[in-house]
């Protein structure tokens, strides 16, 4: 992937205004010194979507995106952050920077290029031979059977392999002059014993397209009982099963509006759901749900509603799931649609509007979770509580977030049966073994004063920042505050890079910051310097004031710590630390007599 230096970045941001940027994809009114319009990234009727010039950044009061102009451009168009980058170059009319590239990438690139035009013909040609041919007769048959009509087989261009041993190899290599080395490499072709010979014979074809629409895969079904069921191509340089979802360049549109997706197994689940106006649907790959098709949805969507069949297998594959979607942050329901009936017999028995209602009731994923595991195991035997928990925790520290965690515990007691200290002292060894990162309280209410003491912190840090970057300087009254230790990692990050633009003596303004920030920081950014207009007033009393007094009050605890520490072997290191106190105590006494004052 290309890398494009900070300099570059900051020439392109420089030379466009991000309000023509976004005035290009949505009408925008001006109102005081910020524009709006209805949100583009999530359904809305008044407009709550803000754009500052000055700032070059946009926020979103109803569902918080945020970011700059080239995260803008990449969720719009869903670009990479170098593809958004060459995007906005073309259109601010600057060059890119020279690449070098070798003969060999040049070549890779060309084979590339050779294979995704293979996929694409491969396409028409499955879509022709069902559509236009007689030979596609037994495919139309078989899929008016499945109930799907001749809209639905447009929309995903549905197609049927002929039953021939090579007759695409032969089209392709004699009449359209392909290698046959590409057609192997693009997964429609194989070779063995001296001979070329078609992947796909005899099959109703599922083309699977990528993020730009472009077919890169296909599944393909046999018309009767016999294995395999599905046969899907193989991954190729174009085809990373991990990286894509079937029907996920039809469903995004929906998906976006909704912020929603809902999963399910099979093609035919997904087709059909689409068929009966349920639009914002995937299935998986034949494969299990992936760590990297959870980042991708997490891209557009906050909540995932699983919609696996309720056979064993289908519940396994929930659990498994779960786990992957917590990992990234994803909200997560279950959806059951009646014992024993996939997504597609279901709707095409009860239509779209009862499917709706199945997602509408769909239980949170933890609550899912345990119900099924109290139905496998026997929660009154110890062994069956061990199981239980063990499936459990993982699940809930997933993420990082001892929150989650700390607040299922009761809940699990009370389901379980079984006291709730004990179910703490469980998760206490569990976490010790496998997630040293999160933390188990002893008791609820602790944890919960614990996480408002922090939220404050973090906002007070907050404000801190937002005003130093609408005054565009650091204050001069309080030196330390440059060492300031953050208890919020982003609020670290924005004060390195604010010390970083002064350092270099240039002036501090949000797109100097911008620049010196990762791409991962910039939708925080955004929401900080976006979310309030902070007013003109000195910034001293609300932020710098607490956060100076928690900051002296932590350094006069830590020295006196240290005092004690020292008082034996060392007296006069001992009574420096007890100077260090006296000074400390003094200072706090003065800062706590001015606020009172
Ligand atoms: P039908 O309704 O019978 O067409 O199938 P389905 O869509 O209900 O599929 P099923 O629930 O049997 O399987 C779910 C998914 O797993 C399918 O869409 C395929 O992607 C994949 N799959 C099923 N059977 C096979 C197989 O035999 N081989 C491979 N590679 N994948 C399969
Ligand atoms: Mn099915």
């Amino acid at each position: 992937m290309r890398y494009f230096g900070p300099e570059f970045l900051q020439r392109v941001s420089d030379s466009l205004n991000i309000a023509d940027v976004i005035g290009s994809y949505i009408p925008l009114k001006k109102k005081g010194n910020r524009y709006w319009a209805c949100c583009p990234f999530h359904h809305e009727k008044t407009p709550s979507f803000s754009v500052s010039p000055d700032k070059g950044l946009y926020y979103c009061f109803g569902c918080h995106a945020a970011g700059n102009v080239f995260t803008f451009v990449q969720k719009m168009e869903n670009l990479s952050f170098p593809e958004a980058v060459e995007h906005l170059a073309e259109m601010a009319h600057i060059e890119l920077p020279e690449e070098q590239v070798s003969e060999e990438d040049r070549k890779k690139q060309s084979e590339i290029t050779a294979m995704y035009e293979a996929a694409r013909l491969a396409s028409d040609y499955f879509h022709n031979c069902l559509t236009k041919t007689r030979m596609g007769e037994a495919g139309l048959a078989y899929f008016r059977k499945r109930h799907l009509s001749a809209e639905t087989i447009e929309a995903f261009k549905l197609g049927f392999a002929p039953p021939a041993w090579d007759r695409l190899f032969h089209d392709f290599t004699q009449k359209k002059n392909f290698a046959p080395k590409t057609l192997v490499d693009a997964g429609l072709v194989g070779y063995s014993n001296g001979r070329y010979f078609d992947m796909f014979r005899n099959r109703c074809m599922f083309p699977i397209l990528n993020l730009k629409g472009k077919p890169v895969a296909f599944g393909g079904r046999v018309l009767d009982d016999s294995k395999p069921k599905y046969l899907n191509s193989p991954e190729t340089p174009i085809f990373n099963k991990r990286r894509l979802l079937f029907a996920l360049y039809q469903a995004l549109p929906r998906i976006r509006e909704t912020r929603q997706v809902i999963m399910v197994e099979g093609y035919m689940d997904a087709i059909s759901l689409h068929a009966h106006g349920v639009t914002n649907v995937v299935a998986s790959l034949g494969t299990a749900f992936t760590i990297e098709q959870a980042r991708l949805l997490k891209r557009y969507a906050d909540e995932v509603v699983f919609s696996y069949d309720m056979d064993a297998a289908g519940q396994n594959a929930t659990r498994r799931a779960l786990e992957i979607a917590e990992t990234v942050g994803l909200r997560i329901r279950v959806a059951r649609v009646g014992e024993g009936k996939d997504p597609d017999e279901f709707v095409n028995l009860h239509g779209g509007d009862a499917y709706l209602e199945a997602v509408r009731q769909a239980q949170p994923a933890m609550d899912y979770l345990l119900a099924s595991l109290l139905r496998q195991y026997d929660a009154t035997s110890l062994e069956g509580q061990q199981h239980i928990l063990q499936e459990m925790f993982a699940v809930l520290t997933a993420r990082e977030d001892s929150f989650l965690i700390n607040s299922y515990i009761r809940k699990m007691a009370r389901a379980m049966r079984v006291d709730e200290g004990l179910i703490r002292s469980e998760a206490t060894r569990y976490v010790s073994r496998n997630r040293p990162g999160i933390y188990i309280s002893p008791r609820e209410p602790v944890k919960e004063a614990e996480s408002r003491e922090s939220q404050k912190q973090v906002r007070l840090e907050e404000g801190f920042l937002a005003y130093c970057l609408l005054y565009h300087t650091f204050p001069s009254a309080w030196p330390e505050m440059k060492d300031f230790p953050y208890a919020s990692p982003f609020c670290q990050r924005l004060a390195e890079a604010i010390r970083a633009v002064e350092t270099e003596g240039q002036t501090l303004t949000e797109k100097a910051v911008q620049q010196k920030l990762g791409p991962e920081d910039v939708e925080a950014l955004a929401a900080l310097l976006m979310k309030d207009d902070y007013a003109g007033t000195i910034p001293w009393e609300e932020f710098v004031r607490p956060l100076k007094l928690g900051y002296l009050q932590k350094e006069y605890k830590r020295h006196t710590e240290k005092a004690g520490e020292l008082s034996q072997e060392q007296p006069e290191a001992a009574r420096e630390e007890m100077l260090a106190c006296i000074r400390l105590s003094r200072e706090i006494r003065e800062l706590q007599k001015k606020t009172s004052g």
